[in-house]
């Protein structure tokens, strides 16, 4: 018999064959296809290869810089962090207070809050689905049609119950709302609806204000509690801006559940920087929902990662960095928006319709745009231009460069 760290064919001690291994009831995974998509764009050997595939912002270089805010409060970080000793089950409550006045406004009653920071936005989403499977196993998850891959993987995973509602007109690109409500109206009390905070993802179509609000009266009236995803804010109108409807939606409703994540609009996307905010009727719910929220932290991860909530806390909390930021943000919201409106006019001068107008209306990283699976094989394949199956593109990745590479490949395959 050989020992262990031996070489050879059998270089092991157990005798594998006689047992039914664990391991081998495994199947794999269907892969995530935004992220299949990333690493088949790296492989792709094309030098004009252009990546309108996973959410990340790109300059006019194809880079995605760290921004100066974030470099600089890296540095005080370095020169004030004493300890790297644990934190919190919740993350550091400096955190969550600049974070709730970032998505709900100054004056928004803290008392009503409970928070914890999380690894990224998905992370939030994810403890936000476990604390309805605690508070309300039976209830259904209502996903908008189309919704972010993510979110029903989540749902799924959890196994939890799911159902959809109309969201998006295919046809005339905008939100469908009287659809929407109609199908929410077949929901049963205590179900949850989850929304997009802003910059929806992927169509870019967004609710208007008083929509927001007739949604909030709504979802009242029926006991619906929203769970608001709102990983892009500051993409859409402006930082304020793309927050009014979650505040109004919050306003009116006793209870929800909101997951942010400071991924894009801080681009510290590596770092898994987000947190999840738990808004109660009660005063004395906080106690308990703050302790939930610290019991899923600890059996999920323990402590959550702490540098990226330190630098978006830094920039938040100081006058001279905040308005770097904010900056350097609006800088990104405008290239975004100047992409948007250069793709219209290039494809309406090649084409001769202004049939692609919409993608100027909508707000954020994506828009669908509108091209069946086969042709956005051909893009990718004759084109070297790559995006989500479901024609979902990403705005944010384009430049004055690389728009005319876009436009040409949609008129080549006929979109
Ligand atoms: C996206 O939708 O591309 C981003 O949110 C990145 C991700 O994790 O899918």
């Amino acid at each position: 018999m050989m020992g262990r760290g031996q070489s050879g064919a059998n270089s092991t001690n157990y005798q594998s064959k006689l047992v039914n291994l664990m391991f081998e009831n495994l199947v794999l995974p269907q892969p995530d296809e935004i992220l299949e998509l990333m690493h088949k764009f790296r492989d792709d050997t094309r030098p004009d290869k252009l990546d309108l595939g996973v959410g990340v912002y790109k300059d006019h270089l194809g880079n995605t810089p760290i921004m100066e805010a974030v470099k600089k409060a890296e540095k005080t970080l370095w020169e004030k962090e004493s300890t790297k000793s644990y934190v919190g089950l919740t993350g550091d409550p400096f955190f969550h207070k600049m974070m709730i006045n970032l998505i709900l406004g100054p004056t928004f009653d803290e008392e009503r809050t409970a928070a914890a920071a999380t690894p990224g936005g998905t992370g939030a989403l994810r403890q936000g689905l476990e604390l309805i499977k605690i508070a309300n196993p039976n209830a259904t998850i209502w996903l908008s049609n189309p919704t972010w891959p993510n979110h029903p993987s989540i749902v799924e995973y959890l196994q939890l119950k799911s159902s959809e509602y109309s969201y998006f007109n295919f046809k005339n690109k905008t939100v469908s709302f009287d659809a929407m409500l109609k199908d929410l109206s077949e929901a049963n009390s205590g179900d949850i609806v989850l929304l997009h905070g802003c910059c929806h993802n992927p169509t870019g179509a967004n609710l208007v204000q008083t929509q927001w609000e007739i949604l909030g009266d709504f979802l009242n009236k029926k006991n619906l509690i929203p769970l608001i995803d709102i990983a892009y804010q500051g993409f859409g109108d402006g930082i304020e801006e793309d927050s009014l409807g979650v505040r109004s939606l919050v306003d009116l409703v006793p209870e929800a559940i909101i997951a942010s994540s400071c991924s894009k609009n801080f681009g510290i996307y590596r770092e898994r920087t987000g947190i999840i905010i738990v808004t109660s009727d009660e005063k004395k719910q906080k106690t308990i929902n703050q302790g939930i929220l610290a019991y899923l932290n600890r059996n999920s991860f323990s402590f959550p990662p702490d540098h990226g909530s330190k630098i978006v806390s830094i920039i938040l909390s100081d006058a001279h960095l905040r308005k770097n930021w904010e900056t350097e943000l609006n800088g990104i919201r405008t290239s975004m928006q100047i992409n948007r409106e250069l793709l219209v006019r290039e494809l309406s001068n090649r084409i001769g319709s202004d049939r692609f107008g919409f993608l100027s209306e909508h707000r954020g990283m994506f828009s669908l745009l509108g091209a069946s699976h086969e042709q956005v094989q051909q893009l990718q394949a004759q084109h070297g231009v790559y995006m989500v199956s479901d024609s979902r593109m990403n705005i944010a990745a384009l430049s004055k460069k690389t728009i005319p590479l876009l436009v040409d490949g949609i008129v080549a395959v006929g979109i």
